[in-house]
């Protein structure tokens, strides 16, 4: 049994979350619960890697291997049962690279790209900072559950270039329906709409199983440009490792001519050894963090309820994130800011960088002594 209650120490970690309170809330004295890492440790299986590898002492240019490739493909297979082709997988630093390139390579100045909100910020920055037009498709709230609306989404999608899909989605935790996927599937193939489809959250689904959206058929593979990275899984994005899965290998070829042209060639040494030693070694560890995260969740979820119910939560079906609601309290903007930092003492993610102006993100993975004391902070702002 792995500990994920004890005790971290992140003061020499450089850590934006807990460093950044100062810069980004003006104050140092909060408990950050806003970045979306955890303050959790990674897998003996990656530090051993990790190890083994500065070992070597000789750190010069790398070059992409049938390892590293091939450990994604068996966890995609392994994990989502889904076969992808080691020719269309490419390496990425980042999801947000891919981003950027994959909007540079797919679309023009000017052309308009579809996005759900609430929203990931970076796809509005990528967007609005590439000189694209962003068009919204708005997730509404039924029951408490955000849902796609598909007759907003197909009036939409039809004038964009390309859609990009959060899946699983991150602020709201949704898990999108093999019918609900289907049917974004079945629109796009009719528009001939382009989908980038951002899965960097598909290995921390709390029940049931990750859809990726190219595994729904030839049509809509022939669309698909999906982003993984086991970053987010086992708590590694200080490191940085990615892929992109292209519907060609033509399309690949574009994107590699742009990674090369910014500079970036081969991933850095402690990349390839941290992903191969994840993906291989790490999956009992996952289920272990998932076990862990589902109970902070259920803890969370019932201290709220019983404690501060005017804050509406629904419980996310994957990510280690909560959507809180808090727009029965009648502030916005910095206003809620302030109350969440001066009278709570509580670094969250504000709802504005989402679009979902009275909300705020809460990242819950963590050690349960500090989620504690995180849901005493949120009770002392709005008490
Ligand atoms: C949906 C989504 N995509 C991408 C990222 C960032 O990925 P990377 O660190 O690989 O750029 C995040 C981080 O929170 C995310 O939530």
């Amino acid at each position: 049994m792995i500990d994920f209650n004890k005790k971290i120490d992140r003061s020499k970690n450089n850590s934006r979350k807990w460093d950044g309170r100062k810069k980004f809330f003006g104050k140092k004295d909060i408990l950050p619960m806003w970045v979306a890492d955890m303050d959790i440790e990674t897998t003996n299986v990656v530090v051993e890697a990790l190890k083994n590898k500065a070992d070597q002492k000789i750190f010069g240019y790398t070059m992409e291997n049938e390892r590293y490739i091939g450990s994604l493909v068996n966890w995609v297979e392994k994990r989502h049962e889904y076969i992808l082709s080691f020719d269309k997988i490419a390496h990425s630093p980042t999801v947000v690279t891919s981003l950027n390139l994959l909007i540079k390579t797919l679309t023009n100045k000017g052309d308009k790209i579809m996005v759900q909100s609430p929203s990931y910020p970076q796809f509005i920055k990528q967007i609005n900072d590439n000189g694209r037009k962003l068009i919204i498709n708005e997730l509404v709230k039924k029951d408490g559950r955000y849902e796609i609306d598909f007759i907003d989404f197909e009036e939409k999608v039809k004038t964009s270039k390309v859609f990009i899909l959060c899946n699983p989605h991150n602020p709201s935790g949704r898990v999108w329906t093999r019918e609900e996927l289907s049917k974004i599937a079945e629109i796009c193939v009719k528009y001939e709409i382009k989908i980038i489809s951002d899965e960097i959250h598909s290995d921390l689904i709390l029940n049931g199983k990750h859809i990726s959206i190219a595994s729904l058929g030839k049509e809509v593979e022939s669309l698909v440009y999906t982003c993984f990275s086991c970053t987010k899984t086992f708590n590694l994005a200080g490191i940085q490792s990615s892929f992109v899965v292209f519907p060609t290998i033509e399309t690949k070829k574009c994107f590699i001519d742009e990674l090369i042209l910014i500079g970036v060639h081969e991933p850095n040494s402690f990349c390839m050894e941290m992903v191969i030693s994840a993906y291989n070694k790490g999956e009992e560890w996952l289920e272990e963090l998932l076990e862990h995260l589902r109970g902070n969740i259920e803890f969370a979820i019932e201290y709220i309820d019983k404690n501060i119910p005017e804050i509406k939560v629904e419980k996310p079906e994957a990510t280690y994130l909560l959507w809180l609601d808090l727009r029965k309290f009648g502030v916005e903007g910095e206003k809620l800011k302030e109350k969440l930092v001066e009278d709570g003492g509580l670094a969250l993610t504000m709802g504005e960088a989402f679009m979902g102006e009275g909300f705020a993100r809460m990242n819950i993975a963590c050690p349960r002594y500090m989620l504690e004391d995180g849901l005493e902070r949120l009770k002392k702002a709005f008490g």
